[in-house]
Protein backbone atom coordinates (compact mmCIF):
# COMPACT_ATOMS: atom_id res chain seq x y z
CA UNK A 1 0.00 0.00 0.00
CA UNK A 2 1.40 3.26 -0.89
CA UNK A 3 0.40 6.45 1.06
CA UNK A 4 0.78 10.00 -0.65
CA UNK A 5 0.96 12.38 2.20
CA UNK A 6 0.25 16.05 -0.12
CA UNK A 7 2.25 18.51 1.53
CA UNK A 8 2.98 20.61 -1.79
CA UNK A 9 6.82 20.68 -1.71
CA UNK A 10 7.23 18.96 1.20
CA UNK A 11 5.05 15.73 -0.62
CA UNK A 12 6.17 12.20 0.25
CA UNK A 13 4.78 9.00 0.24
CA UNK A 14 4.52 6.42 3.03
CA UNK A 15 4.87 2.73 1.78
CA UNK A 16 3.42 0.11 4.04
CA UNK A 17 4.74 -3.52 2.60
CA UNK A 18 5.97 -6.58 3.83
CA UNK A 19 9.10 -6.70 2.24
CA UNK A 20 9.59 -3.07 2.10
CA UNK A 21 12.91 -3.26 3.68
CA UNK A 22 14.07 -5.23 0.51
CA UNK A 23 13.36 -1.72 -1.65
CA UNK A 24 14.84 0.84 0.08
CA UNK A 25 18.28 1.68 -2.49
CA UNK A 26 15.73 1.46 -5.33
CA UNK A 27 13.09 4.13 -3.60
CA UNK A 28 16.20 6.17 -3.28
CA UNK A 29 17.07 5.81 -6.69
CA UNK A 30 13.80 6.88 -7.84
CA UNK A 31 13.74 9.84 -5.37
CA UNK A 32 17.12 10.98 -7.03
CA UNK A 33 18.82 11.33 -4.09
CA UNK A 34 22.40 11.76 -3.60
CA UNK A 35 25.08 8.80 -3.54
CA UNK A 36 25.92 9.16 -0.14
CA UNK A 37 23.46 7.71 3.56
CA UNK A 38 23.80 7.36 7.18
CA UNK A 39 21.78 4.84 8.56
CA UNK A 40 21.13 5.81 12.20
CA UNK A 41 19.65 3.33 14.45
CA UNK A 42 20.50 1.81 17.84
CA UNK A 43 22.33 -1.68 18.07
CA UNK A 44 19.79 -4.02 18.95
CA UNK A 45 18.12 -3.03 15.80
CA UNK A 46 20.92 -2.71 13.50
CA UNK A 47 21.43 -6.62 14.43
CA UNK A 48 18.11 -7.77 13.06
CA UNK A 49 17.74 -5.53 10.13
CA UNK A 50 20.55 -3.93 9.74
CA UNK A 51 21.99 -5.79 6.79
CA UNK A 52 19.08 -6.20 4.62
CA UNK A 53 19.06 -2.53 4.77
CA UNK A 54 22.55 -2.29 3.48
CA UNK A 55 22.07 -4.87 1.03
CA UNK A 56 19.32 -3.21 -0.89
CA UNK A 57 21.68 0.55 -0.52
CA UNK A 58 24.79 -1.32 -1.96
CA UNK A 59 22.41 -2.86 -4.74
CA UNK A 60 21.87 0.64 -5.57
CA UNK A 61 25.44 1.85 -5.23
CA UNK A 62 24.68 4.50 -2.42
CA UNK A 63 27.43 4.41 0.28
CA UNK A 64 26.09 3.93 3.82
CA UNK A 65 27.88 5.20 7.14
CA UNK A 66 26.16 3.80 10.21
CA UNK A 67 25.90 5.67 13.33
CA UNK A 68 25.15 3.76 16.69
CA UNK A 69 22.90 5.50 19.03
CA UNK A 70 21.39 4.55 22.51
CA UNK A 71 18.77 1.95 22.61
CA UNK A 72 15.19 4.25 23.28
CA UNK A 73 15.00 7.13 25.26
CA UNK A 74 18.74 7.57 25.88
CA UNK A 75 19.04 8.38 22.05
CA UNK A 76 17.39 11.93 22.33
CA UNK A 77 20.30 14.25 23.81
CA UNK A 78 22.17 16.91 22.53
CA UNK A 79 25.39 15.01 22.95
CA UNK A 80 23.88 12.21 20.92
CA UNK A 81 22.80 14.79 18.03
CA UNK A 82 26.45 15.84 18.25
CA UNK A 83 27.89 12.51 17.91
CA UNK A 84 26.07 12.29 14.75
CA UNK A 85 26.92 15.50 13.22
CA UNK A 86 30.22 14.61 13.44
CA UNK A 87 29.47 11.57 11.71
CA UNK A 88 27.99 12.35 9.25
CA UNK A 89 30.73 15.01 8.29
CA UNK A 90 33.20 12.45 8.89
CA UNK A 91 31.37 10.09 6.45
CA UNK A 92 31.12 13.41 3.75
CA UNK A 93 27.43 13.31 3.64
CA UNK A 94 26.53 16.94 2.08
CA UNK A 95 23.42 18.51 1.07
CA UNK A 96 22.70 15.96 -1.46
CA UNK A 97 22.30 13.38 1.23
CA UNK A 98 20.29 11.43 3.30
CA UNK A 99 19.57 10.32 6.94
CA UNK A 100 18.08 7.02 7.59
CA UNK A 101 16.07 6.99 10.29
CA UNK A 102 15.80 3.03 11.15
CA UNK A 103 14.34 1.89 14.54
CA UNK A 104 11.37 3.04 17.26
CA UNK A 105 9.96 6.58 17.56
CA UNK A 106 12.99 7.71 19.80
CA UNK A 107 15.61 6.54 16.74
CA UNK A 108 13.24 8.62 14.30
CA UNK A 109 13.19 11.49 16.88
CA UNK A 110 16.39 11.81 17.32
CA UNK A 111 17.76 10.89 13.35
CA UNK A 112 15.24 13.50 12.69
CA UNK A 113 16.09 15.86 14.63
CA UNK A 114 19.85 15.55 13.10
CA UNK A 115 18.69 15.54 9.72
CA UNK A 116 16.66 18.85 10.40
CA UNK A 117 19.79 20.69 11.39
CA UNK A 118 22.57 19.01 9.55
CA UNK A 119 24.03 21.83 6.91
CA UNK A 120 20.37 23.49 7.63
CA UNK A 121 18.45 20.13 6.75
CA UNK A 122 19.40 17.22 4.18
CA UNK A 123 16.92 14.38 3.25
CA UNK A 124 14.91 11.78 6.21
CA UNK A 125 14.14 8.83 5.58
CA UNK A 126 11.74 7.21 8.22
CA UNK A 127 11.82 3.29 8.32
CA UNK A 128 9.86 2.50 11.55
CA UNK A 129 9.89 -0.66 13.10
CA UNK A 130 7.49 -0.31 16.15
CA UNK A 131 4.13 0.08 15.65
CA UNK A 132 3.64 3.56 17.50
CA UNK A 133 7.03 4.58 15.38
CA UNK A 134 5.07 2.77 12.31
CA UNK A 135 1.46 4.44 12.73
CA UNK A 136 2.42 8.05 14.56
CA UNK A 137 5.88 9.39 15.25
CA UNK A 138 7.51 8.66 11.56
CA UNK A 139 4.28 10.55 10.10
CA UNK A 140 4.37 14.29 10.52
CA UNK A 141 7.52 15.50 10.75
CA UNK A 142 8.17 16.51 14.11
CA UNK A 143 11.72 15.86 15.16
CA UNK A 144 12.95 16.66 18.92
CA UNK A 145 15.34 15.91 21.25
CA UNK A 146 15.01 15.92 25.34
CA UNK A 147 15.80 18.39 27.76
CA UNK A 148 17.13 17.81 31.13
CA UNK A 149 13.62 19.72 31.92
CA UNK A 150 11.25 18.56 29.61
CA UNK A 151 10.53 15.48 26.88
CA UNK A 152 10.50 17.02 23.23
CA UNK A 153 11.32 20.20 24.04
CA UNK A 154 13.76 21.25 21.28
CA UNK A 155 13.31 20.33 18.35
CA UNK A 156 11.67 21.41 14.43
CA UNK A 157 9.51 20.53 11.78
CA UNK A 158 11.16 18.40 8.99
CA UNK A 159 9.02 16.45 6.71
CA UNK A 160 10.73 12.80 5.79
CA UNK A 161 11.18 12.25 1.55
CA UNK A 162 9.69 8.69 2.39
CA UNK A 163 8.09 6.67 4.84
CA UNK A 164 9.03 2.60 4.61
CA UNK A 165 7.27 0.80 6.99
CA UNK A 166 7.79 -3.11 6.60
CA UNK A 167 4.98 -4.91 8.71
CA UNK A 168 7.37 -7.76 9.39
CA UNK A 169 9.74 -5.89 11.41
CA UNK A 170 6.97 -5.87 14.59
CA UNK A 171 7.67 -9.66 14.41
CA UNK A 172 10.71 -9.32 16.60
CA UNK A 173 9.03 -6.53 18.94
CA UNK A 174 8.62 -7.72 22.46
CA UNK A 175 4.86 -8.67 23.84
CA UNK A 176 4.50 -5.33 25.95
CA UNK A 177 5.67 -2.56 23.11
CA UNK A 178 4.06 -4.41 20.97
CA UNK A 179 0.46 -3.83 22.41
CA UNK A 180 1.38 -0.49 23.86
CA UNK A 181 1.71 0.67 20.02
CA UNK A 182 -2.23 -0.51 19.25
CA UNK A 183 -3.48 2.15 21.65
CA UNK A 184 -2.63 4.15 18.99
CA UNK A 185 -4.41 2.51 16.09
CA UNK A 186 -7.23 2.42 18.68
CA UNK A 187 -7.16 6.11 18.99
CA UNK A 188 -7.01 6.83 15.42
CA UNK A 189 -10.29 4.42 14.80
CA UNK A 190 -12.28 5.74 17.56
CA UNK A 191 -11.99 9.64 16.70
CA UNK A 192 -11.48 9.08 12.86
CA UNK A 193 -13.09 6.35 11.16
CA UNK A 194 -16.28 4.27 12.52
CA UNK A 195 -15.45 2.00 9.66
CA UNK A 196 -11.96 1.32 10.45
CA UNK A 197 -12.74 1.08 14.34
CA UNK A 198 -15.17 -2.03 13.47
CA UNK A 199 -12.36 -3.69 11.57
CA UNK A 200 -10.11 -3.54 14.29
CA UNK A 201 -12.91 -5.14 16.44
CA UNK A 202 -13.22 -7.96 13.98
CA UNK A 203 -9.35 -8.22 13.87
CA UNK A 204 -8.45 -8.00 17.12
CA UNK A 205 -7.10 -11.89 17.29
CA UNK A 206 -5.48 -11.39 14.41
CA UNK A 207 -3.49 -8.47 14.80
CA UNK A 208 -2.51 -9.97 18.42
CA UNK A 209 -1.60 -12.79 16.47
CA UNK A 210 0.66 -10.40 14.22
CA UNK A 211 -0.51 -11.76 11.52
CA UNK A 212 1.23 -9.66 8.04
CA UNK A 213 -1.61 -9.58 6.03
CA UNK A 214 -3.51 -8.28 9.00
CA UNK A 215 -0.93 -5.78 9.92
CA UNK A 216 -0.45 -4.58 6.63
CA UNK A 217 -3.88 -3.58 6.47
CA UNK A 218 -4.26 -2.19 9.98
CA UNK A 219 -1.08 -0.76 10.04
CA UNK A 220 -1.34 1.19 6.77
CA UNK A 221 -4.88 2.04 7.60
CA UNK A 222 -3.79 4.02 10.99
CA UNK A 223 -0.98 5.70 8.38
CA UNK A 224 -3.62 7.01 5.93
CA UNK A 225 -5.75 8.12 8.90
CA UNK A 226 -2.86 10.11 10.33
CA UNK A 227 -1.69 11.21 6.94
CA UNK A 228 -5.23 12.86 6.19
CA UNK A 229 -4.57 14.76 9.43
CA UNK A 230 -1.18 16.12 8.79
CA UNK A 231 -1.84 17.14 4.95
CA UNK A 232 -5.12 19.45 6.53
CA UNK A 233 -2.37 20.85 9.38
CA UNK A 234 1.16 20.71 8.53
CA UNK A 235 2.05 23.07 11.55
CA UNK A 236 -0.26 21.27 14.05
CA UNK A 237 -2.35 24.11 14.76
CA UNK A 238 -5.85 23.30 15.41
CA UNK A 239 -6.79 20.25 13.72
CA UNK A 240 -3.74 18.09 14.60
CA UNK A 241 -5.20 17.88 18.34
CA UNK A 242 -7.75 15.44 16.78
CA UNK A 243 -4.92 12.96 17.75
CA UNK A 244 -4.39 14.15 21.19
CA UNK A 245 -7.50 12.03 22.20
CA UNK A 246 -6.48 10.27 25.39
CA UNK A 247 -3.33 11.72 25.75
CA UNK A 248 -4.84 15.14 27.81
CA UNK A 249 -5.08 12.12 31.03
CA UNK A 250 -2.92 9.62 29.38
CA UNK A 251 0.20 11.71 29.44
CA UNK A 252 -1.01 13.26 32.68
CA UNK A 253 -0.96 9.55 34.21
CA UNK A 254 2.55 8.94 33.11
CA UNK A 255 3.60 11.88 34.18
CA UNK A 256 2.26 11.31 37.99
CA UNK A 257 3.93 8.53 38.00
CA UNK A 258 7.43 9.14 36.69
CA UNK A 259 7.33 7.20 33.32
CA UNK A 260 7.25 4.14 35.47
CA UNK A 261 3.88 2.72 36.13
CA UNK A 262 2.69 2.24 32.66
CA UNK A 263 3.95 2.09 29.19
CA UNK A 264 2.74 5.29 27.12
CA UNK A 265 0.52 3.16 25.52
CA UNK A 266 -0.73 1.82 28.39
CA UNK A 267 -1.36 4.98 29.73
CA UNK A 268 -2.72 6.16 26.64
CA UNK A 269 -5.67 2.92 26.26
CA UNK A 270 -6.36 4.34 30.41
CA UNK A 271 -6.79 8.23 29.12
CA UNK A 272 -8.73 6.92 26.40
CA UNK A 273 -11.23 4.85 28.87
CA UNK A 274 -11.36 8.04 31.21
CA UNK A 275 -12.42 10.14 28.62
CA UNK A 276 -14.46 8.29 27.15
CA UNK A 277 -16.32 8.21 30.49
CA UNK A 278 -15.63 12.18 30.86
CA UNK A 279 -17.58 12.32 27.21
CA UNK A 280 -20.30 9.82 28.80
CA UNK A 281 -20.76 12.11 32.17
CA UNK A 282 -20.85 15.43 30.04
CA UNK A 283 -23.65 13.91 28.14
CA UNK A 284 -21.96 14.36 24.87
CA UNK A 285 -21.60 10.36 24.43
CA UNK A 286 -23.80 7.39 25.22
CA UNK A 287 -22.67 4.37 27.45
CA UNK A 288 -22.72 2.29 24.31
CA UNK A 289 -19.98 4.17 22.63
CA UNK A 290 -17.97 4.25 26.13
CA UNK A 291 -18.04 0.42 26.27
CA UNK A 292 -17.16 -0.27 22.90
CA UNK A 293 -14.07 1.55 22.97
CA UNK A 294 -13.45 -0.41 26.88
CA UNK A 295 -14.30 -3.36 24.56
CA UNK A 296 -11.33 -3.35 22.04
CA UNK A 297 -8.94 -2.27 24.26
CA UNK A 298 -9.25 -4.81 26.42
CA UNK A 299 -9.68 -7.43 23.18
CA UNK A 300 -6.01 -6.00 22.35
CA UNK A 301 -4.23 -6.70 26.07
CA UNK A 302 -4.71 -2.98 26.75
CA UNK A 303 -5.45 -1.71 30.52
CA UNK A 304 -8.94 -0.31 30.79
CA UNK A 305 -8.60 -0.20 34.70
CA UNK A 306 -6.46 1.14 37.33
CA UNK A 307 -5.86 1.12 41.43
CA UNK A 308 -4.62 3.79 43.63
CA UNK A 309 -4.44 6.90 41.16
CA UNK A 310 -3.50 9.78 42.44
CA UNK A 311 -6.13 12.45 41.42
CA UNK A 312 -4.46 15.95 42.65
CA UNK A 313 -1.13 14.42 40.57
CA UNK A 314 -2.87 13.57 38.05
CA UNK A 315 -4.69 16.77 37.59
CA UNK A 316 -2.01 18.61 38.70
CA UNK A 317 -0.13 17.46 35.60
CA UNK A 318 -3.04 18.39 33.37
CA UNK A 319 -2.93 21.79 34.57
CA UNK A 320 0.96 21.54 32.85
CA UNK A 321 -0.26 20.38 29.27
CA UNK A 322 1.96 21.88 26.82
CA UNK A 323 -1.61 21.66 24.38
CA UNK A 324 -2.82 24.36 27.20
CA UNK A 325 -4.00 27.84 25.76
CA UNK A 326 -4.25 30.64 27.89
CA UNK A 327 -4.38 28.29 30.70
CA UNK A 328 -7.68 26.62 29.08
CA UNK A 329 -6.72 22.33 28.65
CA UNK A 330 -8.63 21.45 25.56
CA UNK A 331 -10.22 17.74 25.53
CA UNK A 332 -10.54 15.97 22.57
CA UNK A 333 -13.88 14.11 22.88
CA UNK A 334 -15.70 11.13 21.04
CA UNK A 335 -19.48 11.87 20.80
CA UNK A 336 -19.61 8.80 18.72
CA UNK A 337 -17.13 6.39 17.64
CA UNK A 338 -15.83 8.25 13.99
CA UNK A 339 -16.29 11.59 15.32
CA UNK A 340 -14.39 14.15 17.69
CA UNK A 341 -15.01 17.35 19.08
CA UNK A 342 -12.65 19.64 21.04
CA UNK A 343 -14.03 21.05 24.37
CA UNK A 344 -12.63 23.50 26.78
CA UNK A 345 -13.35 24.48 30.07
CA UNK A 346 -13.90 20.75 31.58
CA UNK A 347 -14.60 21.22 35.00
CA UNK A 348 -12.04 19.30 37.28
CA UNK A 349 -15.21 17.53 39.01
CA UNK A 350 -15.91 15.98 36.28
CA UNK A 351 -12.13 14.70 35.30
CA UNK A 352 -11.38 14.00 38.84
CA UNK A 353 -15.02 11.38 38.44
CA UNK A 354 -13.61 9.93 35.42
CA UNK A 355 -10.15 9.51 36.94
CA UNK A 356 -12.01 7.67 40.04
CA UNK A 357 -14.30 5.42 37.44
CA UNK A 358 -10.79 3.85 36.43
CA UNK A 359 -10.99 2.47 39.69
CA UNK A 360 -13.99 1.00 39.39
N1 LIG B 1 7.68 12.72 16.33
C1 LIG B 1 6.47 12.38 16.68
O1 LIG B 1 5.47 12.84 16.09
C2 LIG B 1 6.27 11.39 17.79
C3 LIG B 1 5.00 10.87 18.04
C4 LIG B 1 4.86 9.92 19.06
C5 LIG B 1 5.97 9.53 19.80
N2 LIG B 1 7.19 10.07 19.54
C6 LIG B 1 8.39 9.64 20.29
O2 LIG B 1 8.60 8.26 20.05
C7 LIG B 1 9.32 7.70 21.15
C8 LIG B 1 8.71 6.36 21.51
O3 LIG B 1 8.79 5.50 20.40
P1 LIG B 1 8.66 3.90 20.54
O4 LIG B 1 7.46 3.59 21.32
O5 LIG B 1 8.83 3.36 19.20
O6 LIG B 1 9.85 3.54 21.52
P2 LIG B 1 11.44 3.34 21.28
O7 LIG B 1 11.90 4.04 20.09
O8 LIG B 1 12.07 3.67 22.57
O9 LIG B 1 11.53 1.77 21.01
C9 LIG B 1 11.11 0.88 22.01
C10 LIG B 1 12.06 -0.31 22.15
O10 LIG B 1 11.85 -1.23 21.09
C11 LIG B 1 13.09 -1.57 20.48
N3 LIG B 1 12.78 -1.93 19.10
C12 LIG B 1 12.44 -1.10 18.10
N4 LIG B 1 12.09 -1.79 17.02
C13 LIG B 1 12.23 -3.09 17.32
C14 LIG B 1 11.98 -4.30 16.62
N5 LIG B 1 11.48 -4.29 15.39
N6 LIG B 1 12.23 -5.47 17.23
C15 LIG B 1 12.67 -5.49 18.51
N7 LIG B 1 12.91 -4.38 19.24
C16 LIG B 1 12.68 -3.20 18.65
C17 LIG B 1 13.91 -0.35 20.67
O11 LIG B 1 15.28 -0.65 20.55
C18 LIG B 1 13.52 0.08 22.08
O12 LIG B 1 14.21 -0.65 23.05
C19 LIG B 1 9.29 8.73 22.26
O13 LIG B 1 10.55 9.33 22.36
C20 LIG B 1 8.25 9.74 21.77
O14 LIG B 1 8.52 11.06 22.25
C21 LIG B 1 7.36 10.98 18.54
ZN1 LIG C 1 0.82 8.63 21.85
Amino acid sequence: MVIPVRLGPHSYAIVVERGALGTLGARLSELGVGSRAALVSAPAILRLYGKTVVASLDGAGISVATVEVPDGEAAKTLPVAERAWNALLEAGLDRTSTVLALGGGAVGDLAGFVAATYMRGVNLVQIPTTILAQVDASIGGKTAINHPQAKNLVGAFHQPRLVLVDPATVSTLPEREFRSGLAEIVKHGIVLDAQYFADLETSAAALLARNLETLERIVGGSCRLKAGIVERDERETELRQVLNYGHTIGHALEAATGYARWTHGEAVALGIVAEARLAARLGLAAPPTVERQERLLMALGLPIRAEAIDADAVLAAIGHDKKARDGRVPFVLAPEIGRFSVVYDVAVKDVRAALASLEA
